[in-house]
């Protein structure tokens, strides 16, 4: 079985108490904290910046935070990041001016690396870069809200990704992002998935252990 990663996506934790939150969720069994940054310019919403990244990590979360960046430009905001304790940072081909230089800043800045495609997005920017990336993300809803319906023309992309992964050699995770739950991460997982992230599906139920169970439940058929 695959080294399966639950990442809840905090757009829908209570941003009023979210230190105690995400710590709620950890400790009910998810690997990754997904942490989803928008600036109302690359995506028709606003959330936070890398201060609340290092208030998360003042607070005591040590798991992996993966910064999903859905800002333009981006590389400003990738050094605060960095410095706010950022494990993964992941950002849309459309919104770097130089995708190459921006995946190697994340990377000299010690972060690991990523690309997002959005639904209708081909896989061509991740023609040249295979070897900088670490983990590719893969929208199944279009950037900027939560609880959205997962779009089922991404499944075929999936297989596609997973392919050139494998073909790569490199080792890169596959993440999935948007509509996630437990009717559909079987399937999403049985196209190549290793990592799922899941905001809805997860913090808007009364207990977070058994929503993350009923996941890794799943996963396990
Ligand atoms: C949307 C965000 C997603 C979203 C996922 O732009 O990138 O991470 O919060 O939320 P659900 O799982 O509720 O679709
Ligand atoms: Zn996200």
């Amino acid at each position: 079985m695959a080294d399966y990663k639950i990442a809840p996506s905090i757009l829908s934790a209570d941003f009023a108490r979210l230190g105690e939150d995400v710590s709620n969720v950890l400790a009910a069994g998810a690997d990754i904290v997904h942490f989803d940054v928008m600036d109302n310019h690359y995506v028709p919403n606003l959330t936070f910046g890398p201060m609340m990244c290092k208030a998360l990590r003042d607070y005591g979360v040590m798991a992996p935070i993966d910064v999903h960046l859905m800002v333009s430009p981006v590389d400003s905001l990738i050094t605060e990041f960095a410095k706010a304790g950022a494990t993964y940072i992941t950002f849309h081909p459309g919104a770097s001016e130089h995708l190459d230089r921006s995946l190697q800043l994340i990377k000299e800045l010690g972060c690991k690396a990523g690309l997002v495609l959005n639904p209708a997005e081909s896989l061509e920017p991740l023609q040249y870069v295979m070897d900088k990336l670490d983990m590719i993300l893969l929208m199944s809803v279009n950037p900027g809200f939560g609880g959205q319906k997962f779009i089922p023309s991404v499944l075929p992309k999936i297989a596609e990704v997973r392919q050139l992964i494998d073909a790569s050699g490199f080792d890169i995770r596959l993440e999935i992002d948007g509509g996630v739950s437990a009717d559909n991460i079987r399937e999403i997982a049985e196209l190549g998935v290793d990592t799922f992230v899941a905001g809805s599906a997860i913090f808007n139920k009364p207990d977070y252990k058994q929503a993350i169970d009923a996941l890794r439940s799943e996963l396990a058929k």
